[in-house]
């Protein structure tokens, strides 16, 4: 309504050139409702079609105008510069850095930065550390935090269609009531969960049980996935606080890869995998936690696995595979699951090696004869066993390349349970 009534007067002025419909809806908004691109870390400047996919949604080429938010990082304005020039590289008409950063957090009120935000049509958050992105957009009060004028006007934006993209930190600030700070999964299955830091145990899971900018809510959002076996921390950290926050589902999206979100602002959210790897979805639900096991014990947690083109509806965690993919079930390739000494060990350096809870839980799709395995943590006293079983409601799906390695593999319904090893 508001966005006629602009057209309308601007028409009678003579001209809606001088006009910015800054309270419109974006064009995009008509095709792809609320959007975010949701990075998990290291973006290849190659990856053209996470790049191509982000400059589409802030409207296409020669249109997109992204606005550049740096402030996770220690190097804010020279980080700008590196996606500044990536994305006019990739079409964009503009690259402006949104200039706020944990030094000038004053500019979070600031008039100009807040209509520098309104002509925006898309954001990207840069790495770095989540929580400088919560101490720069929220300002602190007598009761608690409070949003700050460019935060508002974010939000704004993003309700008009305008993206919201984001790398790794940029990624991980997004969630709504539990945002993850840090933290390994042993740790976190040996120490639990925490809301502040300690020295003596450097690794532990440490979340900030206040939230993210909670552009997505509903999950617990990590990055760099696969890549350092998040496996663990993940699925900890939704069974610890999910009484609290009634949030049991959650996922992590791996590097050079993207969980592309549309339709936000709908029961048709849906998201979409594109790019290198996969995003894992846990779903904590239905589990159950053994208070009375002296380690951490927990069982009937479900995995799903997407890769390239698969989907999945964000509300019921309904998916469809790729077209390119076919079931694995009937033509697997091998006799037996394989299993794993360290199930947390993700990069494989100087290789394409799949990360070892992936390698191991596609193994139990790609077995005639097993459907079950297990992967033991590298760290002992206690060590923990993973055991992934897939039932009759489990299926997995395969675009075959050259070898088990290469092989583009998802899945659904793979049952976990994590105990120590006895
Ligand atoms: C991107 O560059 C890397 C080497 O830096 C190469 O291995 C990869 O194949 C390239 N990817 C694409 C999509 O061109
Ligand atoms: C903020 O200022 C301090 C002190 O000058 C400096 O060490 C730090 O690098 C700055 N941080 C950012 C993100 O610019
Ligand atoms: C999920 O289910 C809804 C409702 O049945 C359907 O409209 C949608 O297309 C499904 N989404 C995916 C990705 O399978």
């Amino acid at each position: 309504m508001a966005s006629i009534l602009i057209l309308v007067t601007s028409f009678l002025l003579g001209g809606s050139s001088a006009f910015i419909l800054d309270d419109a809806f974006l064009p995009q908004y008509y095709r792809n409702g609320r959007s975010l691109v949701l990075v998990g870390g290291n973006l290849a400047e190659n990856n053209s079609e996470i790049y191509n996919t982000i400059i589409e949604l802030c409207g296409g080429r020669g249109i997109a105008k992204i606005g550049i938010i740096n402030a996770a990082s220690l190097d804010p304005v020279g980080g700008y510069q590196y996606y500044r020039d990536l994305f006019l590289k990739y079409g964009a008409l503009e690259a402006n850095r949104i200039p706020i950063d944990v030094n000038h957090t004053q500019a979070n009120a600031d008039p100009k930065v807040v209509s520098l935000v309104r002509q925006q049509t898309g954001f990207f958050f840069g790495g770095g550390d989540q929580q400088r992105i919560i101490d720069t957009f929220y300002n602190p009060t007598q009761t608690g935090l409070m949003e700050s004028p460019v935060l508002v006007a974010l939000r704004e934006r993003f309700n008009l269609g305008a993206v919201i993209a984001g790398t790794s930190a940029g990624t991980e600030c997004q969630p709504n009531k539990i945002m993850i700070n840090s933290g390994e999964s042993w740790e976190a299955l040996t120490y639990g969960v925490h809301t502040s830091y300690s020295d003596k145990h450097p690794h532990d899971l440490v979340y900030n049980p206040h939230g993210g900018l909670g552009f997505l809510d509903g999950f617990i959002i990590d990055a760099h996935f696969s890549e350092r076996g998040r496996e663990g921390r993940l699925a900890v950290l939704l069974d610890e606080t999910r009484r609290s926050s009634h949030i049991s589902r959650g996922f992590g999206v791996d590097e050079n890869t993207a969980l592309v979100v549309t339709h936000a602002e709908s029961d048709a959210i849906v998201g979409k995998v594109i790019g290198q790897n996969g995003v894992v979805f846990i779903d904590v639900s239905h589990a159950h936690h053994d208070p009375h096991s002296t380690y951490y014990s927990i069982s009937n947690v479900i995995f799903h696995y997407l890769t390239e083109g698969d989907q999945i509806g964000l509300r019921n965690l309904n998916i469809t595979f790729s077209p390119t993919k076919t079931p694995m079930r009937g033509h697997e390739a091998y006799d037996h699951a394989l299993t794993s000494s360290d199930i947390f060990y993700g990069k494989h350096r100087d290789s394409t090696h799949k990360p070892e809870f992936t390698r191991a839980a596609t193994s139990v799709f790609d077995s005639r004869l097993d459907s079950t395995t297990y992967g033991d943590t590298y760290e002992s006293h206690p060590t923990f066993r993973v055991t992934m079983t897939r039932t009759s409601y489990s299926v997995g799906y395969v675009e075959r390349k050259s070898s088990f390695h290469t092989d583009i593999t998802s899945y659904e319904n793979l049952v976990v349970s994590i105990a120590e090893r006895k």
